[in-house]
C-alpha cells in the first residue's frame, strides 16, 4: 500500500486529538511529525498534549515547538472550549516522547524535502506562514494543504471569523496566498459532522486505553458545545481533514478561491469563499458535504483499532 506522508500542525485541542489519533489508526498514512502552535490553549500546553497523544498510542513520531505568538495582535487570553490543559483536564503520564530541538517551521521545511509531504493543518496558521517568510519554495514542494479553517455563513468567535484564522488573519493570508493546492474544512462542512453521547458510551466499551481516554477528553467538550449551542453534538472539526485523506470522495469539494480580511471593524479574519463557477478547477478547494453517519462509523472503527486492552 502506498503511505501518504503526513505532517500534522495542530494546538491540540479535544478535536486536535481526534484527528491525530485518526491519522495514527489509518495504515494509508504515514505520520511523519507533529508540530505544534499556540491556538486552543498556550504553546508549552499544546505541545506537551502533542506528546501525550504520541504516547498514548506508543509510536515514534517528530514533535517539535513552534510559534508561541501570532504574527501580528498578540491573543492574550486562552479558550476553555479544550478545558484548561487543552485535552479536557483528565490526567496524564508524564510524557517520555521527546522534544524536538528544531522550531516547527524548519520541520515543515525539512520534513517537504525529505519527500512528497501533505499537511494538515489544525490550528491557527503562524508555524506555516514562518515556514513560507523563511523558505519560499516551500508552497512549491508541498503536495497538498489541508486545512481546518473558516467559514461562509456564519464564525464561532466573531459573527464574521472562526477560531483559526481569528487567531492568525495576517498568517492565513499568507498560506492563502501561496502556490500550494489548498483543501479548506471550513465550518460550514465541519457542523455536519459530530459524535453523539452514545458514540463515547461505545468507546469506554471497547476497554481500551484509546477509548477511555477519548471518551473522556470528550464528555467536556460535549458538555461545551451543549452549553455554546443548546444540544451535546460533539463537532469533529479537525478530524475532517484527516478523513478526507483516508476516505477520499467521502467529502465532497468544490474549487474556490481563498481571501481573509485582515482590517476592518468587525470582519477582522473573516474568510471569503469565492465559490463562483469559474474556479471550478481552481487549485483551491473547499469541503462542501459530509455523510456523517457514515464519518462516525468510519472513525469509530479506525479509533478501536488502536489497541484493545487497558494498560
Ligand atoms: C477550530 O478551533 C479549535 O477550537 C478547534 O480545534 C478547531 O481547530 C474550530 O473552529
Ligand atoms: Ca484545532
Amino acid at each position: 500500500m502506498d503511505r501518504r506522508r503526513v505532517l500534522i500542525d495542530t494546538d491540540p485541542g479535544v478535536d486536535d486529538a481526534v484527528a491525530i489519533l485518526l491519522a495514527f489508526a489509518s495504515p494509508d498514512i504515514e505520520l511523519v511529525a507533529i508540530t505544534a502552535v499556540a491556538g486552543n490553549v498556550g504553546l508549552d500546553k499544546t505541545t506537551l498534549n502533542a506528546r501525550r497523544l504520541v504516547d498514548l498510542v506508543g509510536r515514534r513520531v517528530i514533535v517539535a515547538a513552534g510559534c508561541a505568538e501570532p504574527l501580528s495582535e498578540r491573543v492574550s487570553e486562552e479558550s476553555v472550549v479544550h478545558g484548561h490543559d487543552g485535552l479536557g483536564d483528565l490526567e496524564w503520564p508524564e510524557p517520555v516522547t521527546p522534544l524536538d530541538p528544531r522550531h516547527a517551521a524548519e520541520v515543515i521545511y525539512d520534513a517537504a524535502s525529505e519527500g512528497p509531504l501533505t499537511i494538515v493543518a489544525i490550528g491557527p496558521l503562524t508555524n506555516l506562514a514562518v515556514a513560507l517568510e523563511r523558505h519560499p519554495d516551500l508552497a512549491t514542494m508541498v503536495e497538498e494543504l489541508v486545512i481546518m479553517g473558516g467559514a461562509s455563513f456564519e464564525g464561532n468567535v466573531t459573527p464574521a471569523a472562526e477560531f483559526n484564522i481569528w487567531v492568525d488573519p495576517e498568517a492565513a493570508r499568507s498560506v492563502f496566498a501561496a502556490e500550494w493546492p489548498i483543501t479548506l474544512m471550513p465550518l460550514d462542512l465541519t457542523h455536519q459532522a459530530y459524535l453523539v453521547d452514545e458514540d463515547l458510551d461505545e468507546m469506554r466499551s471497547w476497554g481500551t486505553v484509546v477509548g477511555d481516554r477519548c471518551a473522556g477528553m470528550l464528555e467536556p467538550y460535549a458538555a461545551f458545545h451543549d452549553e455554546w449551542y443548546g444540544n451535546r453534538d460533539i463537532i469533529m472539526h479537525d478530524a475532517m481533514c484527516v478523513y478526507e485523506l483516508v476516505s477520499p470522495g467521502a467529502i465532497s469539494l468544490q474549487g474556490v478561491r481563498l481571501a481573509v480580511e485582515v482590517t476592518g471593524e468587525h470582519a477582522r479574519g473573516a474568510t471569503f469563499i469565492d465559490r463562483r463557477r469559474v474556479h471550478a478547477e481552481s487549485t483551491q478547494r473547499v469541503g462542501v458535504h459530509v455523510d456523517n453517519h457514515q464519518f462516525r462509523r468510519f472513525l469509530l472503527e479506525r479509533l478501536r483499532s488502536l489497541g484493545v486492552s487497558e494498560q
